[in-house]
């Protein structure tokens, strides 16, 4: 911002945020986080009032599409404890935001983001190779913005080994969890031998471990969830997965902010996926993408049969085991059912003995698949997302852009995101049931399979789904409210 004072010309230098994670679309991901971190540093650097960086680690699994493009910038060490490690660091500039790859082939040249020995080690280099990052750089942001265990320590570190430095000492810092459920925890012995923090037990201890997810909430300025019913429930044990204590402690500077999706990449009008595209006033084409769904995973082609989808990662806390103990009942009814997901094998067999048993309704293929999530977005009727527990949840969101109504269980992000569709029948975008009870959500699925036969109330309720704004437009700003009254 330039701007004339007394025949002076002062250029005011936009404020900075650094965003901190393990992983951001399209370069590296494994699920929502990488959405996330795909989409929302991009919202505010559209907003035009900070400059947005994002670091993450170069994997071995990184975009093919991109790896080329990457410009070297440079090497630096990292002291680590006892250790002194390389950092390589790439950027790439896209969508007005900076990237930064940490490189380090021992810590990152491996099949897949996560599940090592020695995860702990691999994200505390990383963490700290942030840190040294700014000053390899001579870039010191305003804000750091660190996401879940895996970025925490970089938080920790600036409070305690980086303390006193004011060009450290002047960034604020702000910690989102995305899931409690994933804190970090390890034994005494990492916190000297590995972390370099012997002095800082306190910062770090909770319930006799060391905890990084616990020390990034003590240390971070302000601490935010993916949506403020996640926030509240995180005070309580159910959710809290142990940290309720320190949760309530730090209540004080946290709060929720719902999360987006990139609506340009998740657009019915728009999705090169889909067999044919549609809009919310010209809807013909979702009938193709139903007809031509049921053909390619050889259910009837049949248009008045309500297709229920699930695309999920298979694992409990997306409350499988509601759908597990009623799906015979379920499967009763004239419908279809349509589970695309990996994850626990006992789900995964579970689903797939479900479609032996009624192979003429049911389908089960067990993948990450982008290109068919799309497809059974766009040629599904209901997507059904029945969480016992959901920081915030995007598939929800993406069901509602493809004309695809939601039901849902009443929690966290899926409370905030989906209305719904009330007595009146005037509003709502979905269905949703409030206690984790079979039977419940087979009485609001069976609700949603006996409206979907009244045309016109369907198609009321698919075109508020479409209607609601899941862009980061408003969540972007709040953001940076927050980033404005840290500084
Ligand atoms: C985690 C949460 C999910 C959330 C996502 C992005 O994966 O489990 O609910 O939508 O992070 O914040």
């Amino acid at each position: 911002m330039k701007k004339s004072l007394e025949n002076q010309v002062i250029i005011e230098k936009q404020p900075s945020v650094l965003f901190v994670a393990s992983e951001a679309n399209p370069f590296a991901g494994t699920g929502g986080l990488a959405d996330v971190i795909g989409s929302l540093p991009k919202a505010i650097a559209k907003n035009d009032n900070y400059d947005v960086r994002v670091v993450i680690p170069l994997y071995k699994d990184f975009s093919a599409l991109y790896r080329d493009k990457l410009k070297f910038v440079g090497n630096y060490n990292v002291p680590l404890s006892w250790r002194n490690q390389y950092a390589g660091v790439f950027s790439y500039k896209k969508d007005n935001v900076t990237y930064y790859f940490i490189d380090n082939e021992y810590y990152f040249k491996r099949d897949g983001l996560y599940g090592f020995y020695d995860d702990g080690e691999r994200f505390a280099f990383f963490s700290k190779a942030v840190i040294h990052l700014m000053d390899y750089l001579d870039f010191y942001p305003n804000v750091l913005h660190a996401h879940d265990w895996q970025s925490a320590l970089s938080v920790v570190y600036l409070r305690t080994l980086f303390k006193g430095v004011e060009k450290f000492d002047n960034i604020k810092t702000m910690f989102t969890i995305h899931n409690i459920e994933y804190q970090g925890k390890y034994g005494r012995d990492v916190l000297g031998d590995l972390f370099g923090l012997d002095n800082y037990y306190d910062i770090l201890e909770f319930d006799e471990c060391i905890n990084v997810m616990k020390g990034a909430i003590v240390c971070a300025d302000k601490v935010s969830t993916v949506s403020p019913s996640y926030a509240e429930e995180i005070k309580y044990d159910f959710f809290s997965h142990g940290l309720s204590p320190i949760t309530n402690m730090f209540a004080f500077k946290t709060l929720g902010i719902l999360n987006g999706i990139d609506v340009n990449l998740y657009n019915s009008s728009k999705d090169k996926y889909l067999f044919e595209n549609f809009t919310m006033t010209k809807m013909d084409g979702k009938k193709t993408c139903k007809k031509e769904l049921q053909k390619m995973l050889c259910l009837p082609e049949r248009e008045d049969v309500p297709v229920i989808a699930m695309i999920s990662r298979l694992v409990s806390h997306k409350g499988l085991d509601l759908v597990k103990a009623i799906v015979d009942e379920l499967l009763c009814e004239d419908v279809q059912l349509i589970i695309l997901g990996k994850g626990e094998a006992q789900y995964e067999d579970f689903f797939k003995r479900v479609q032996e048993e009624y192979s003429g309704k049911c389908r089960t293929v067990i993948a990450y698949n982008k290109d068919l999530s799309s497809k059974i977005y766009s040629g599904s009727d209901i997507f059904l997302m029945p969480s016992k527990q959901e920081p915030c949840g995007l598939s929800q969101m993406i069901a509602c852009r493809y004309g695809t109504v939601p039901v849902v269980r009443s929690v966290g992000g899926l409370k905030d995101s989906i209305t719904p569709y009330n007595l009146d029948r005037k509003q709502g975008n979905g269905f949703s049931f409030n206690n984790y009870n079979a039977h419940e959500m087979l009485y609001v699925l069976k609700d949603a399979i006996f409206t979907y036969h009244n045309t016109d109330e369907w198609s009321k309720i698919v075109k508020c789904a479409m209607k609601t704004d899941f862009s980061w437009k408003k969540s972007s700003l709040q953001y940076e409210q927050i980033y404005n009254e840290l500084l």
